[in-house]
């Protein structure tokens, strides 16, 4: 009756433009994925998790994390969805149809337990959002430049996060399928569901949840783990 987590870890980071893949900077004396496993490892009814890494991954193997009999690592591929896709794989053959999946960032640390518990209780299909506290504009572009083409009314607006919650089978068919259709338009679990015709549940999460990308995320990222951890 438990459920599994995969978590796409094989990304480059190009953003946070640092030496090495930002999950394996150092937060709070601990790299940002072991900060993000050892969350997860915390959940209640978890019954493994799967972490999808770069083919050319050296680092993994040196976390503690690393050799904890729930942590199994897949190699993962060129876009994000293509590294759920191999980890969902690698579930297919140990884990029933209908097992509970729930996909999270590497790169989000500081998901709260309680979210967690809020996801779970959701619908079958379901993810953590934000609503939006900024006005989104949807853009043109008129000789290179970015027009406001029309606002969207912001009581409609909410910023997906992760984890996203789907039964395996279900959303290895919705992946594979939004991949081979129109891969630009994939860039979460819940886009590929939305295109088979799924309207997953938007849980209220907590905006610390957000993903570390960018360089001014790492000091904001360290100042909340070291908070927590006192
Ligand atoms: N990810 C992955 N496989 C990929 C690309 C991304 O597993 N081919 C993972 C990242 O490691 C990260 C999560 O998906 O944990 C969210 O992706 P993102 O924040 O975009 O990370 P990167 O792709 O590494 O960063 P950037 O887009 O700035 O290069
Ligand atoms: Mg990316």
């Amino acid at each position: 009756d438990g459920f599994w987590a995969v978590v796409p870890a094989a990304g480059s980071g190009k953003r946070m433009g640092a030496d090495k893949p930002k999950q394996y900077l150092t937060l709070a004396g601990i790299p940002l994925i072991a900060q993000t496993l050892n969350n997860i490892l915390s959940w209640p009814r978890l019954a493994g998790i799967v972490v999808a890494i770069a083919a050319d991954d050296t680092e993994f193997q040196k976390l503690p994390q690393a050799s904890n009999p729930k942590v199994h690592t897949v190699a993962g591929g060129k876009e994000r969805a293509d590294s759920v896709l191999a980890a969902l794989d690698y579930l297919s053959g140990v884990a029933a149809p209908d097992t509970t999946v729930l996909v999270h960032d590497a790169a989000r640390p500081l998901v709260k337990p309680a979210d967690i518990e809020k996801l779970l209780a959701a619908a079958p299909t379901a993810l953590l959002a934000q609503p939006a506290s900024d006005t989104i504009k949807q853009a043109t572009s008129a000789e290179g430049q970015a027009r406001v083409k029309h606002t969207l009314p912001r009581e409609e607006i909410w910023l997906a996060q992760t984890p996203q919650k789907a039964p395996l089978e279900l959303l290895r068919k919705c992946l594979r399928r939004g991949m081979s259709k129109s891969p630009a338009l994939i860039t979460d679990e819940a886009s590929a569901l939305e295109l088979a015709g799924y309207q997953p549940e938007l849980v209220a999460a907590c905006r610390s949840n957000f993903k570390v990308t960018h360089p001014a995320d790492l000091i904001l990222a360290e100042a909340l783990l070291q908070y927590q951890s006192e």
